[in-house]
């Protein structure tokens, strides 16, 4: 893999010719759809740049993302995020997956199973095709140096700033009248260091993260002209959206673990049957595409739609005059025939959890490696080395 050297101060430019229109951070929340607008055609553009050149210069492309360890991973995570990560990584675009353990104290009180649940994403990871050797996978806890570039991001950033992102704001609304901590205010810088320890270019996230993503952008301009004499240090990521709407649980609200609302990918296939027979659909017996007047049904058709890659338009129609009780058994068996694999692969890997020991090692010490070297140049930038 190749990584950033100590000194380099790299001065290449952004991943496109085109020069980058989206809004400053502080603008965001004002200008929602505008900035969804262009993040998506953004998107786009971006997409058609990876499969034209990225078997051809990997890191031009590099990629990071990551996951909260907060429980097991569901097929809302598999549909939006994980197989696209792994159609990028196959692509041959350089691929960073933090696991970000420090990110699950922002909104709750304990790190909870913290152990069992990053070992669980490693197995989601492998079973759904990310390879360690080409994909580093690590967690925040285990490289410091990361965590250390958040002290020079956040003089970069105002608390006025803070808070005002929408995300931590929404996430705010959601802890139960919790005060708002110090990291769950400063967690979007801290992502930011997530994204900029290893100089990615690519930032795969839902339309949540977006502000995130804007401020990370903020923090890279300002590092590289307030501290840096304008070289770019920290090149300008870019968002590249998710394409697959947002899927409700199973009772057509919000998906979440403690609604038990949600079919996750390690459940059996007799567990998904259950889950999606106790599903919440309607009387009507035509199964029609309907997300504004029939949302549970077309969730449904939507997850089916997904994994049998057709549209859900055309998969009510297959089912017509078939009732809740067809559609069901449809959306059943395109889980279960879908994830088969994955269920059979994650349960290979997980009788061998020494293995999951040596990917997590493996890519902690790749991570810690360009951790450090990207410290030693901010270091270096800012007169601190002595
Ligand atoms: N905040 C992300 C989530 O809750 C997880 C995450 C942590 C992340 N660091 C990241 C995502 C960096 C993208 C880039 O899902």
């Amino acid at each position: 893999m190749s990584t950033t050297t100590p000194t380099a101060i790299t001065t290449s430019t952004a991943v496109t010719t085109a020069p980058v229109t989206t809004p400053s951070a502080a603008t965001v929340h004002d200008d929602e759809c505008g900035t969804y607008a262009v993040a998506r055609d953004r998107s786009a553009v971006l997409d058609a740049l990876i499969d034209e050149h990225a078997a051809e210069d990997p890191a031009r492309f590099r990629m990071l993302t990551g996951d909260r360890p907060t429980g097991p991973l569901h097929i809302g995570h598999y549909l939006a995020s994980l197989r696209n990560r792994v159609r990028l990584q196959d692509k041959g675009v350089e691929t960073f997956v933090v696991i970000a353990d420090f990110q699950v104290i922002t909104d709750r009180d304990s790190v909870g199973e913290i152990g069992a649940n990053v070992r669980g994403l490693v197995l989601d990871y492998l079973a759904a095709g990310l390879d360690p050797e080409r994909t580093t996978i690590f967690t925040h806890s285990a490289v410091p140096a990361l965590n250390q570039l958040m002290l020079p991001f956040l003089s970069l950033v105002t608390d006025a700033e803070l808070r005002r992102n929408p995300t931590v704001k929404d996430e705010l609304t959601l802890s139960d009248g919790r005060p708002l901590s110090g990291l769950l205010l400063t967690y979007p810088v801290h992502q930011a260091a997530d994204i900029l320890f290893c100089h990615s270019r690519i930032v795969p996230v839902g339309r949540d993260q977006l502000p995130h993503l804007e401020l990370t952008r903020a923090v890279a301009r300002r590092f590289n002209s307030r501290y840096a004499a304008g070289h770019s240090v920290f090149p300008e990521p870019e968002a590249l959206l998710s394409e697959v709407p947002l899927l409700l649980g199973t009772d057509g609200t919000k998906m979440s673990k403690s609604k038990g609302n949600v079919i996750n990918l390690r459940d059996t296939a007799d567990e998904t049957a259950d889950r999606i027979r106790a599903a919440r659909t309607d009387s009507e017996r035509r199964i029609t595409f309907d997300p504004n007047g029939r949302p549970a049904v077309a969730n449904l058709l939507t997850i089916a739609g997904l994994l049998l890659e057709e549209a859900p338009e055309s998969v009510a129609e297959r089912i017509g005059d078939g009732g809740a009780q067809a559609l069901k058994r449809v959306v059943t068996d395109a889980v279960n025939e879908s994830l088969a694999g994955h269920r059979a692969r994650r349960a290979d890997l997980a009788r061998d959890p020494a293995y999951v020991t040596s990917v997590l090692h493996e890519g902690n010490a790749r991570a810690n490696d360009v951790a450090d070297r990207t410290l030693a140049t901010v270091r270096a930038v800012m007169g601190m080395s002595y």
